[in-house]
């Protein structure tokens, strides 16, 4: 058997699967191609989260990470939720454990609490509004001027904000272990070979990098610009997998992702690439790994991720 026809039959069960379970399948851009393809829906982690709320289906498969997926399931409780491989975890959402980061909010009275949506069910418990790299900058500009504000976990993505909104911010020491260590001295070299290329980064990279931007914004928002945009060549400052959706939004252009400071252009998310074709065949089958969380957990952090979502319409 070939592994074309091999592929084709790994689909179609998939497929015949999701009808039997009444699954709805959603994917982040920096998914694998297969399962961007194989996916109902595919989002940046807004989007994804606004799906998860709308959707009627019994079951949700989620390709992403753990944090995605225990959103949904806060969005939909009596829903199954579902992740391929239940290590696909975040550097992000791992550097704020619950217990520090309830101290540190404890050491900040009178400080609205605002984290970026890579964090932990328990860490969204503890805040007062959640925010995607979509949307950080409208919701830090909805805070009254009069309050302070704590930002966690990203402390790239809070610079960024604190320098578009010209508010002060106090930073939890985060960052994203794919987006920190893309390199100046590549991007200069590559900037070099390609000077007509528009460079797009998302808000998770170093000020360095961010520097050179002709435009930063969420996975999304950076697949819009390069479709809109009458540039016909882009350097990516993002996970590599966004290039798949880039390709078809705008056919013809030509994007050149940027390397890490290894040199490798291939600076893959190792959690988003855990999962497989194969291991979302066996969560259907075996309805598990299935994200649970505690009821009072659910119930908190229902509660920050839906202000967040009333400030998004
Ligand atoms: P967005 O999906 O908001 O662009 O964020 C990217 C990311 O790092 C997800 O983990
Ligand atoms: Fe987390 Fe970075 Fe991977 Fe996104 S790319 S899931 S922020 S480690």
């Amino acid at each position: 058997m070939t592994d074309n026809s091999s592929n084709t039959e790994k689909l179609e069960k998939l497929s015949r699967l999701k009808k039997e379970r009444n699954a709805v399948i959603l994917a982040h851009y920096y998914q694998d191609e297969t399962i961007q393809d194989a996916a109902d829906f595919l989002g940046d982690s807004l989007a994804l989260a606004q799906q998860a709320k709308q959707t009627a289906a019994d079951v949700i498969l989620f390709c992403g990470v753990h944090f995605m997926a225990e959103t949904a399931k806060i969005l939909n409780p009596n829903r199954i939720v579902l992740v391929p491989d239940l290590n696909a975890g975040c550097s992000l959402a791992d550097s704020a454990p619950a217990g520090k980061f309830r101290e540190w909010k404890e050491s900040h009275p009178g400080h609205i609490v605002i984290s970026y949506i890579n964090c932990s069910a328990e860490v969204k418990a503890l805040s007062d509004i959640i925010c995607t790299s979509s949307n950080a900058v409208k919701i830090v500009g909805s805070v009254p001027k009069d309050k302070k504000i704590c930002f966690a976990p990203d402390k790239y993505l809070g610079a960024h904000v604190i320098k578009k909104t010209g508010r002060d911010m106090v930073l939890w020491d985060g960052s994203c272990q794919v987006h920190e260590i893309f390199s100046e001295q590549e991007l200069i070299a590559l900037m070099g070979k390609h000077p007509d290329a528009g460079v797009l980064a998302h808000p998770e990279c170093r000020q360095n990098i961010l520097d050179y931007a002709d435009f930063i914004g969420s996975t999304k928002a950076i697949i819009d610009y390069a479709a809109a945009s009458r540039s016909k060549e882009f350097i990516i400052a993002t996970e590599p997998g966004i290039i798949h959706e880039m390709k078809k939004k705008a056919p013809g252009k030509v994007f050149h992702p940027l390397p890490s400071a290894d040199g490798c252009s291939c600076n893959m998310c190792p959690h988003m690439r855990l999962n497989t074709i194969d291991k979302m065949i066996n969560a259907l089958e075996t309805l598990s790994p299935e994200i649970t969380l505690p009821g009072e957990i659910i119930q908190k952090a229902l509660l920050p991720i839906e202000k967040m979502l009333e400030l998004s319409k």
